[in-house]
């Protein structure tokens, strides 16, 4: 599939395709980074050319970022293209990622605040958020210098809240091209973000709508992001047509669900490693129940909820006892953050007393395992019956796309209204409020007791939608939006 009309792109994301460290020769190896956004971008950076732009975020990279001005071409995963990576400094850094973009854009943008205590800003937001502007003003630059030297116009493609600001910075240097901006979390309905401090709620709308289009994950969000501009001083939202007019421009509001490589999911799932590894599972587990979750180590994923509605099946269905297990495997994420580390400190302890209090001699309700192991989840990802994916809120969810591609025992897939995943897989899903513990627990209760035909029929649907959209068309359809919105 051709992803676009012959531009090259100019891709730029907070966290890049790939990390660098250090190999056992001494070398700074690149490591491809696992995702829809990672796979559809670089395949269409093959096709049309064109450059990517991204932070430095570990030690190897900015090391790599150190060497011939942080620009040079990446031979990864079988795919070849130039990456420039910036390094803004620990102190910037620090502000731009980990202050404003994920305690407080993140937080917001999935309702994460206890708003009765927290947040409380303050100076230190203030000084905060010039990290912020500064980063992003870093991007700015070097998306106008790689613009101009490619000779030819890119479509210019920003990523996330990381970069909220970098659209009108970008146009405001004049670079040519079309921009878009395209989000990946949920955006927050217009009361919630008025949470935020009038300069940031203004300067990430303001900052987004510099480009010609701003493309979210699903419906709810994109319409979040136009009542949001009704109250923008200037902006006028037309919420039918999803277009807002501003300084003189119709900016696009579109909604492009990401979906996954499955062909590539399939041929990691058959390697021998993770075989193995699902074979051990499987002698394992024996005759016993699987109910799976595997996320990042993230507030918004609402394990403890899970954990809860699972702790409620086994009291109210003792029947299930000794003959389910419960396997949540999580991956580290964001430890530089407070809230995160307690959070995981939390679930820890959360799943150690369900454990304690209903544990029998042969059998551990609940197996939590903290580490990234991608492998791991897709061994599991083989052999669950019920498969959790119960966010508070989420821009998409690919776990509820990858886990039916996978998975070859017709699991049934419980999952979160407020996923963006929903609009797509609610039909063959079992539809929970994510913060109805009960209500959790009886879904668990409907996916472990529900007849094979039926799960059958369910799982049909799952595959056929997950696989129905590869990511290269997600790219596809933003481009000729894009190429739309600039014509009018
Ligand atoms: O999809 C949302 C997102 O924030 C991406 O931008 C990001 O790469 C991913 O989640 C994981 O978060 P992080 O890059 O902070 O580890």
């Amino acid at each position: 599939v051709s992803p676009g009309p012959g531009r090259p792109i100019l891709v730029a994301s907070n966290r890049g395709p790939v990390t660098f460290s250090r190999s056992e020769d001494g070398s700074l190896a690149p490591r491809r980074g696992a995702g829809g956004l990672v796979t559809a971008l670089t395949s269409a950076l093959q096709v049309t050319g064109g450059r990517w732009v991204a932070s430095a975020m570990s030690e190897g990279d900015r090391e790599r970022a150190a060497e011939s001005g942080g620009r040079f071409e990446v031979d990864a995963g079988g795919a070849r293209y130039d990456l420039r990576l910036l390094d803004p400094g620990a102190d910037v850094f620090d502000a731009y990622y980990n202050r404003i973009s994920n305690r407080i854009l993140w937080f917001c943008h999935h309702y994460l605040w206890d708003v009765p205590r927290y947040p409380r800003f303050g100076a230190d937001t203030a000084a905060a958020w010039d990290g912020y502007r500064a980063v992003n003003a870093l991007f700015a630059e070097a998306l106008a210098e790689e613009a101009e030297s490619l000779g030819t116009a890119p479509a210019i493609l920003v990523q996330d809240y990381h970069l909220c600001l970098v659209p009108a910075l970008v146009r405001g240097r004049g670079a040519a091209g079309p921009i878009a901006h395209f989000s990946h979390s949920p955006f927050a309905g217009p009361d919630y973000l008025r949470v935020l401090p009038d300069e940031i709620r203004t300067g990430i709308l303001e900052g987004m709508l510099g480009a010609d289009l701003v493309g979210f994950q699903a419906a709810a969000w994109a319409d979040n992001f136009l009542a949001a501009c009704g109250s923008l001083p200037g902006a006028e939202p037309d919420r039918e047509r999803r277009t807002v007019r501003w300084q003189g421009r119709n900016v696009r509001v579109g909604v492009f669900p990401i979906s996954i490589d499955a062909d590539a999911l399939r041929r990691e799932t058959a390697a021998p490693e993770v075989a193995a590894r699902r074979e051990a599972l499987a002698t394992s587990l024996g005759e016993m129940r699987l109910i799976l979750r595997a996320d990042r180590m993230e507030l918004s994923k609402n394990v403890i909820r899970g954990f809860l509605a699972y702790e409620r099946l086994l009291l109210d269905t003792p029947e299930w006892r000794g003959r389910v297990r419960f396997l949540a495997h999580l991956y580290p994420s964001r430890a530089d953050i407070p809230e995160y580390r307690a959070y995981a400190q939390d679930c820890e302890r959360e799943a150690e007393r369900i454990n304690a209090a209903l544990r029998e001699p042969e059998w551990e309700p609940i197996t939590l395992s903290v580490k990234d192991d991608f492998q791991e989840a897709l061994s599991a990802y083989g052999r669950y019956d019920v498969l959790l994916v119960n966010p508070v809120f989420d821009g998409m969810n690919l776990v509820a796309k990858e886990g039916p591609v996978v998975n070859d025992r017709d699991g049934v897939l419980v999952l979160s209204r407020n996923a963006g995943a929903h609009d797509e897989l609610a039909a063959h899903a079992l539809v929970v409020n994510p913060f109805d513990v009960g209500e959790t627990a009886e879904a668990l209760h409907s996916a472990l007791s529900m007849p094979a035909d039926e799960r059958a029929r369910r799982a049909k649907g799952l595959r056929e939608v997950a696989t129905a959209n590869p990511p290269v068309e997600w790219v596809r359809r933003q481009l000729e939006d894009l190429e739309e919105a600039i014509a009018r």
